[in-house]
């Protein structure tokens, strides 16, 4: 199916109409499950959502499923997924730390924290999954080449998302090599998916995902498979869009 693609002035106002859904989904059901992605893409949905619970919304009783965790960083360290999710999602909204799961990338084993993490999913199912979109058109850290078939899994990140990265660490080698994350199929299994992604430099992957062939190259390409899928791009991220290929909103 199409998704519905919406454009925006600017990032702070997409993360605006995000979070308006986000707000509705909560209201409706209370204990709704939310998946969430970390980098930069999501954290204007995250700092509206805080107003919502400022005005009065009662989020205590969502789940939070985060998308990835990279292997390798220490329980605590604050580049960690889950250090990250804290600072921008739960604290923000004054949420418990319980609410919020991530694969575990300091486990002795990562094979079997995917394994669990996987199984954890296998138990509920997310109403609705945030994502952000990599240059390369990868979701989640799928990267291109990943099965459209994969779980949850331990992957390498490739240098070009390594690099990308690299802005939250103090050099490129002390960025993670490898990392768990929420398989494509995984994440197909959404109920909503609501992909938001700004500026220019993602601008020829959110074409390629909206218009290119639907293909392991362009691991976001899958998404036109799912039955409920939204695209949030700013001015700059739809520059390559076509407003006659997909049900285009301003
Ligand atoms: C992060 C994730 C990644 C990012 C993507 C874009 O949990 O799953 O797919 O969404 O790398 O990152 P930003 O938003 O930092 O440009």
């Amino acid at each position: 199916m199409t998704p519905v693609v919406e454009i925006s002035a600017d990032a702070d106002a997409t993360g605006s109409r995000v979070a308006e859904r986000i707000a509705a989904l909560i209201r409706a059901k209370p204990d709704a499950v939310v998946g969430v992605a970390t980098g930069s893409s999501p954290e204007p949905v995250y700092r509206a959502l805080a107003r919502h619970i400022d005005d009065g919304l009662d989020a205590s009783g969502v789940s939070w499923f985060a998308l990835d965790e990279y292997i390798g960083l220490p329980h605590g360290d604050p580049q960690s997924y889950r250090a990250v999710l804290e600072r921008v999602l739960i604290e923000p909204l004054g949420l418990d730390t319980a609410s919020l799961h991530v694969p575990d990338g300091a486990a002795a084993d990562p094979d079997a924290a995917a394994a669990a993490y996987e199984m954890a999913l296998a138990g509920t199912t997310v109403d609705l999954q945030i994502l952000g979109i990599g240059e390369n058109g990868h979701i989640g850290f799928n990267e291109p080449g990943t099965p459209f078939t994969a779980t949850t899994h331990r992957a390498s990140l490739t240098r070009s998302t390594r690099m990308a990265n690299a802005r939250f660490f103090p050099s490129l080698d002390a960025v993670p090599q490898e990392c768990l994350t929420q398989g494509l199929a995984t994440i197909m299994r959404a109920r909503r998916i609501e992909l938001v992604a700004f500026g220019e430099r993602k601008a020829g992957a959110v074409a390629a995902a909206l218009y290119g062939p639907i293909t392991d190259r362009c691991p976001a390409s899958l998404l036109r498979r799912h039955p409920d899928v939204r695209v949030s791009v700013d001015a700059e991220a739809a520059t390559e869009l076509r407003a006659t290929s997909c049900a285009v909103q301003q």
